[in-house]
């Protein structure tokens, strides 16, 4: 664990510049807006080590795949969301000489986030040769309300000198990804424009073609009143830029606003991107800084208000749940179907910012929580419209018929990942895609979902899992062989739990689905049966044959159910043995050793359970808590989460919230070191399930909101917001009641304990605990 930031209900605040941890400082002052984001880099240049990056949600390189032994099925390239043209260049020199805080004599330095108002602050003052003083702030956002619009206010202030400022203010199109598989750079410039008050730079990537504009306009200001100057211009290959000189005397203050638009041939036509950001620049700088931070303000306000956790008593966990929420909402805003969640987010380049199962098991569910419907049907809808990938995907492994097979990473439906291990066998992620279907609808109450869409994504997906089941005539039992669970430290095992039950819930899911909608929409089920071309009788009966006899592996002694065949070989040793010098794990010990030990990466059969809890007893719970928790290393971002919800659910308190801090300050305190790549955008969605679902004890079940609420003792209190089904309603839990206050017009259908009741529009009603 690093401790590096204060705790602050509502900021994040480093205190004095630590090159050596930058790039972790970079990450964490990420800013964003879901149609792109940007690291916490400074805006004047710096020597030092750096990642510079900033992305914009949809556009992606296929780079060629990188891999020693080449497996047929493997896809070609592994698509990378791209660091693309940098904006928020603006270089400083003080009398002729360059401000680089590598290099210069740093007297104070603060770097804040504001998770209230979504902004981030750095001021720091120099010492400059001659005993003068400089002080800089700087302040940047990503504008909630007009999504291409970056906006920053870059302040120099002579705190005993009189001298000369110089400005270079830039767009940088000359950018590269640190992971390129083969150091390639993925863009070209198209077109270029300068004049004295604006550039604009074209780019395109390579192969996929999409075409960004990055522009920039400014102002500057003495003393915050508007000055004119006449910048000299530079325009040459992948860079424009605008310099000026001002003089400055002590007390003086220098001011330029930076304006820029960045706007993709996703959403503009290619031919008018010149023009089209032109008039976007000249919209936004008409706007102005005040105004355009107001509207942003207001955004975020909206959001806080709609999706707010207090804690009370606790300043660390307080930050913690804000942070993540803050960062899960500059991630994705849900307004576009073909845009999704990578585990990174934008604020680092590792997983590629590709989709992955996480958004299903993890970030749906938040989102379903705190967001509008659209927002999570969106997630689903980017998902059926890869149902066509799905099958050609199916079909290069050797499957037939429709049947379907998402893949583990995707930009656009096409697999990109390849490590047959994990592409091949860690299918448990077509069962998660299944399942969200259910959540949503569940949380939503919006069946016409099913027969307009979801049914045809749950019969690709039941189709899968009828093929890739075999009889084995020695057990008498369907199994499924060869396969990797969420726990990655094992690999190619046969009937991993978690994936056998997730295929046998699709099968039954399926089936009651398609019978749902022949009863209510006869007409529509007709239509999908034809488009399908489902064989009712046959594949369906061998589905319920599935249903029927699908082994799961348990274990009759321990009276628990087993991870995988074999597991109970391995020599089981909790992980508490292993010295702490050790760990984690995957940064110390071979591969080889990993597998072959009964360490558990991530929740496995717990996240079964998690998903199916309904299905299980207390006492079973418990008995597999206990069994699998101590083994497991929660080496990945997903695990603690999972964990911390299941120990709340058997009334472990004490795990649950020693869980709970574990995945709420894994980045801030980064506790797997390697907070530098980015955070763990996706594992923060379960952060805050382990807070509602956890200590809350939220369920839906039966077309009413449930809730269990528990309360870590380190707690004064704590309340949360959620929606179901259109009724946003606000809970606060204390350690003697919990209050539930209905925030919307229609009535809340809820169960506290065994009590039930409906709360009606605007009211609230107390329950003792
Ligand atoms: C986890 C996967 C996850 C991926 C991206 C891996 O470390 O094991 O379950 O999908 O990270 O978050």
């Amino acid at each position: 664990m690093n401790r590096v930031y204060k705790s602050d209900e509502w900021r994040i605040i480093e205190e004095g510049f630590h090159p050596g941890r930058n790039r972790e400082s970079e990450s964490i002052f990420s800013i964003g807006n879901g149609y792109m984001g940007q690291r916490g880099n400074f805006e004047e240049r710096y020597s030092g080590d750096t990642l510079r990056g900033n992305y914009i949600a949809g556009v992606y390189y296929p780079d060629k795949t990188k891999v020693g032994w080449w497996k047929n099925g493997y896809p070609e390239y592994f698509a990378k969301v791209l660091n693309a043209p940098n904006w928020i260049g603006i270089d400083v020199s003080i009398n002729g000489k360059p401000v680089d805080l590598s290099t210069a004599e740093i007297s104070t330095f603060s770097r804040i986030l504001n998770m209230k108002e979504g902004y981030l602050e750095r001021s720091f003052r120099l010492n400059l040769p001659g005993e003068k003083s400089v002080e800089i702030d700087s302040r940047r956002f990503l504008s909630m309300s007009e999504p291409d619009a970056g906006i920053i206010r870059y302040s120099v202030k002579s705190l005993n000198f009189e001298g000369e400022v110089e400005f270079n203010v830039y767009i940088d199109a000359d950018v590269r990804n640190e992971d390129a598989n083969y150091g390639k750079k993925f863009w070209k410039e198209v077109e270029r424009d300068v004049t004295s008050g604006d550039g604009v730079i074209i780019t395109r990537t390579l192969k996929t073609n999409f075409y960004v504009a990055t522009g920039m306009c400014w102002e500057l200001l003495k003393n915050m009143k508007p000055v004119k100057v006449t910048p000299s211009v530079i325009s040459r290959k992948d860079y424009v830029s605008n310099t000026f000189r001002q003089k400055i005397k002590p007390g003086e203050e220098l001011t330029v606003i930076k304006f820029a638009s960045i706007l993709s041939s996703l959403n503009n036509q290619k031919e008018s991107l010149m023009k089209d950001v032109k008039v976007r620049l000249k919209e936004i700088a008409l706007k102005g800084y005040d105004k355009l931070f107001l509207s942003h303000k207001k955004e975020w306000e909206r959001i806080w208000e709609a999706s707010d956790v207090v804690i009370e008593g606790d300043m660390d966990a307080q930050q913690a749940i804000r942070f993540n929420i803050f960062q899960l909402n500059q991630t994705y805003t849900g307004k576009d179907e073909r845009l999704n969640i990578g585990p990174k987010g934008f604020t680092g380049e590792k997983y590629g910012g590709g989709t992955y199962w996480d958004t299903e098991a993890f970030a749906l569910p938040f989102f379903l929580k705190t967001a509008d419907q659209k927002v999570a049907r969106n997630l689903l809808l980017y998902r059926y419209k890869h149902l066509g990938e799905s099958i050609k995907n199916a079909a290069k492994l050797g499957f037939r018929s429709g049947a379907a097979l998402y893949p583990m990473v995707t930009m656009n439906g096409e697999e990109c990942h390849n490590e047959w291990e994990i592409t091949f066998e860690e299918i448990h992620r077509n069962g998660a895609i299944a399942f969200a279907i259910y959540n949503y609808v569940r949380h939503t109450g919006d069946r016409n979902y099913l027969a307009d869409y979801g049914i045809e994504v749950l019969i690709g997906i039941s189709r899968f899992w009828s093929q890739r089941a075999t009889w084995s005539e020695n057990r008498k039992k369907f199994v499924i062989l060869g396969v990797t669970g969420p726990n990655e430290y094992e690999n190619n095992v046969n009937n991993n739990w978690y994936t056998n039950s997730l295929a046998v819930w699709t099968l039954s899911y399926t089936l009651s689905t398609l019978s749902e909608i022949e009863n209510t929409a006869p007409g529509k089920y007709r239509e999908i049966i034809r488009k399908t071309d489902l064989k009712s009788g046959e594949e369906t009966s061998r589905w319920k044959k599935l249903i029927d006899d699908i082994y799961l592996p348990y274990d009759r002694d321990r009276k628990v159910f087993l991870q995988q065949d074999g597991f109970l070989d391995k020599e089981l040793i909790p992980a508490s043995e292993i010295p702490s010098g050790e760990r984690p794990v995957n940064q110390h010990w071979s591969w080889d050793r990993i597998l072959r030990s009964c360490y558990i990466k991530q929740a496995d059969v717990l996240h079964g359970i998690y998903v199916f809890e309904d299905k299980y007893d207390t006492a079973t719970i418990r008995r597999n808590f206990d069994f699998y928790e101590p083994m497991t290393v929660h080496e990945s971002s997903l695990s603690a989460c999972i964990h911390s919800i299941v120990a709340s659910r058997i009334g472990n308190l004490p795990k649950a919230y020693d869980l709970y801090l574990r995945t709420a300050r894994l980045d801030l305190d980064d506790y797997n070191n390697e907070v530098g790549d980015g955070l763990h955008i996706t594992s923060m969605a379960g952060t805050w399930l382990a807070v509602v679902e956890g200590f809350g004890g939220m369920r839906i079940r039966d077309d009413r909101v449930l809730f269990q609420p528990l309360i870590p003792e380190q707690w004064i209190s704590y309340s949360f917001h959620a929606r179901f089904r259109g009724v946003l309603f606000k809970v606060t839990v204390t350690h003697e009641d919990a209050i539930i206050k209905n925030l919307s017009d229609k009535p809340l259908a809820v169960m506290v304990s065994d009590t039930e009741l409906n709360i009606s529009g605007s009211c609230q009603q107390l329950f003792k605990l």
